[in-house]
């Protein structure tokens, strides 16, 4: 079986931290490395969390994590974090992310749930990384799955063009239509940076846009993850504790996620969607770009939808659904496998 070649591009961060779990798990992928980068928690955390998981999937000889960038590439909105107060004119005259800090650190704490890790990050910046091995490889080798702000992704693009070929596909999270969660406007990861996603997009890649739209409709309730807890494996304890953690941060800020017991996983989603794409429903070719004026709407995805003799040039599939069942069975799948193969 050929294995797909993937870059996890990270801001871990809880559901992060699952996708990284079954990045790493799933047969089918050979996975290249993990960058991090500034987002639900400073860089440094980012970077950090992730060697946890790595640890944790004992997985340590074989993925190694590269710290990457700390700020956005332009915008001064994030709220949190040393680097944005200590920053020069910051301003966040906009509404925001729902909630605060406080509020927000029940879905993401600054450290995942498990022990300081042992391992380090590499001394090479993300940014080199994912220079230096898309310029190793073929053309269209190489897919990319960004889950956080895509900072690291866009300076690597403006920094060496010559890598966009390599990239076989570009799975995103982030963006969202009728669902969004950082501004009335926006989703977290694309507010964060929005110019990030506009270059990628501009890029010319094979892109596709896993909104909150898809991973709403993909929520796990605590339930579900106590079958996952009783396969008993690290990684399946750190995703059933990460599950009841996330259901009780979203219980204080969406009624519907209260009543369901649950949370959505929003990073694994994506990368399910690699392996099994009948997961995201009604994806539809669309063009999209993002609002970077810094206005009321910055940050939003706007997808093109006159109707028009002569369409804009579609740049990118935009998942609107999502099959929850196909889902959940996925990561029970993946982590009984992964039980068996350990012969635990
Ligand atoms: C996205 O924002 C982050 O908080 C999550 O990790 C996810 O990538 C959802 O809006
Ligand atoms: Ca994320």
């Amino acid at each position: 079986m050929e294995k797909r070649k993937i870059i996890m591009d990270v801001d871990t961060g809880s559901d992060d931290a699952m996708a990284l779990v079954m990045a790493m798990l799933d047969e089918r992928f050979d996975l290249l490395g993990i960058t991090a980068v500034n987002g639900n928690v400073e860089v440094k955390l980012t970077t950090m969390n992730s060697l946890r998981v790595v640890e944790c999937c004992d997985k340590q000889d074989e993925v190694k994590v590269y710290k990457g960038c700390d700020l956005p590439i332009a915008s001064t909105l994030m709220p949190w974090g040393p680097q944005a107060t200590q920053m020069p004119g910051f301003t966040n005259p906009l509404p925001h992310r729902e909630g605060t800090r406080e509020q927000s650190i029940q879905v993401h704490t600054d450290h995942l749930p498990l022990p300081v890790p042992k391992i380090k990050e590499e001394p090479e910046s993300a940014v080199v990384f994912l220079i230096k091995t898309l310029l190793a490889a073929e053309d269209g080798e190489i897919t990319l799955v960004p889950v956080g702000p895509l900072t690291n992704i866009a300076i690597a693009m403006r920094a060496d063009p010559r890598i966009i070929p390599k990239i076989k596909e570009i799975m995103i999270m982030g963006g969202g239509h009728d669902v969004n969660n950082s501004s009335p406007a926006a989703e977290f990861n694309i507010w964060v940076d929005p110019e990030a996603l506009e270059i990628v997009l501009q890029s010319g890649c094979k892109i596709t846009l896993v909104p909150l739209d898809a991973t709403h409709k993909c929520f796990m309730t605590v339930e579900e993850s106590e079958r996952i807890r009783a396969i008993g494996t690290k990684p399946a304890i750190l995703i059933a504790d990460l599950v009841k953690q996330r259901a009780t941060g979203y219980a204080q800020m969406d009624a519907e996620m209260k009543a369901l017991n649950g949370a959505p996983l929003h990073d694994a989603l994506a990368v399910c969607a690699l392996v099994i794409p009948e997961v995201l429903k009604n994806v539809v070719h669309v063009n999209c770009h993002v609002d970077i004026s810094k206005g009321i709407a910055y940050g939003q995805t706007i997808i093109d939808q006159r109707i028009r003799v002569n369409p804009t040039p579609k740049n990118c599939y935009f998942a609107f659904d999502a099959d929850k069942d196909i889902f959940v069975k996925w990561m029970i799948d993946v982590l009984e496998k992964d039980k068996a193969k350990r012969g635990l």
